[in-house]
């Protein structure tokens, strides 16, 4: 059964490690996310996009892909359902198909704005025991067609988004979607400090989880970051084993262009990094 994010990142928060959100394209991505979770017995987040939510045919066909495969593959670690960087209309959306989290990203609006839609979707996700995370200040570059300043989010803004009730709280520090490029300066830990001093025991959320350097990494769970969400090294992963298996000509050998066979070799990279980063977060054996 979906779980809210709620328990699984409070018990990260106390315990000093992150739980990971890997977002999901398909099928194979989700089974590979799912079986790595159990085997390394880590509680885990599977992140939509609405582009991905599109992609797959729409929400409730990935609510019953996902809790089909709860059940059939005896998935028994805590798994949430979460809507990422959702839109007002996406989050009510997923609300509806049966979602266990969503996100609602309204950094792009005044802050006015921000607080009162972020608000009153807190009311709708209180009531139906779901999770919500708000964003303050902004991600950097772009993740499906989400486009972000990359400003450092106001401490003092966060703690007036914090205070609604939101779950778990996204903030600028410098992080960038996709590949980070070569001057990029780090994450901004004294504006991360700030923040985690103005919301106490609110989870932080890291995105851009993508070639964070390890030791950023573990500096930013020991200042408050209790979730770290990755996508673009999955994709990676998978687009370098596929075209590895192709490039061997294995696609041409015997039923080697059989999709079973020719989405294998992803399907195993994208378990490694989920594993890899599993272990680098600290949520193995956290279930
Ligand atoms: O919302 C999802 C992420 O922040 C993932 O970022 O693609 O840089 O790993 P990434
Ligand atoms: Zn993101």
């Amino acid at each position: 059964m979906l779980v809210s994010a709620k328990d699984m990142l409070t018990k990260a928060k106390e315990g000093h490690y992150a739980v990971g959100q890997f977002n999901i394209n398909n099928l194979e991505w989700t089974k590979a996310v799912l079986l790595t979770a159990q085997e390394c017995n880590s509680p885990v987040i599977l992140g939509v996009s609405e582009g991905a939510g599109k992609y797959m045919a729409g929400y409730k066909t990935i609510v019953g892909m996902v809790n089909g495969m709860l059940e059939e593959l005896n998935i028994t670690v805590p798994v949430a359902l979460h809507l990422d960087h959702g839109s007002y209309e996406g989050a009510k959306a997923c609300i509806e198909a049966g979602f266990s989290s969503i996100m609602f990203d309204g950094s792009h609006y005044p802050i006015e704005e921000n607080i009162a839609k972020t608000k009153e979707l807190v009311a709708i996700t209180n009531e139906k025991g779901m999770s919500i995370e708000a964003e303050v200040g902004s991600i950097g570059g772009e993740e499906d067609g989400v486009v972000g300043a990359g400003e450092c989010a106001d401490p003092e803004e966060c703690k007036m988004v914090a205070d609604l009730g939101v779950t778990m709280l996204a903030a600028g520090i410098g992080n960038i979607h996709g590949k980070y490029p070569e001057n990029w300066t780090g994450l901004s830990f004294d504006t991360l400090d700030a923040i985690q001093k103005k919301t106490g025991k609110m989870p932080l959320v890291l995105h851009g989880g993508t070639g964070i350097p390890e030791d950023m990494i573990k500096k930013a769970i020991d200042l408050g970051v209790s979730k770290i969400n990755v996508n673009t090294e999955c994709q990676l992963s998978f687009a370098a084993a596929t075209r590895k298996y192709i490039e061997e000509g294995k696609d041409l050998q015997g039923k080697g262009f059989d999709p079973r066979k020719l989405l294998a070799p992803g399907f195993e990279a994208i378990k490694a990094t989920v594993k890899e980063k599993m272990e680098l977060f600290g949520s193995v054996n956290k279930a």
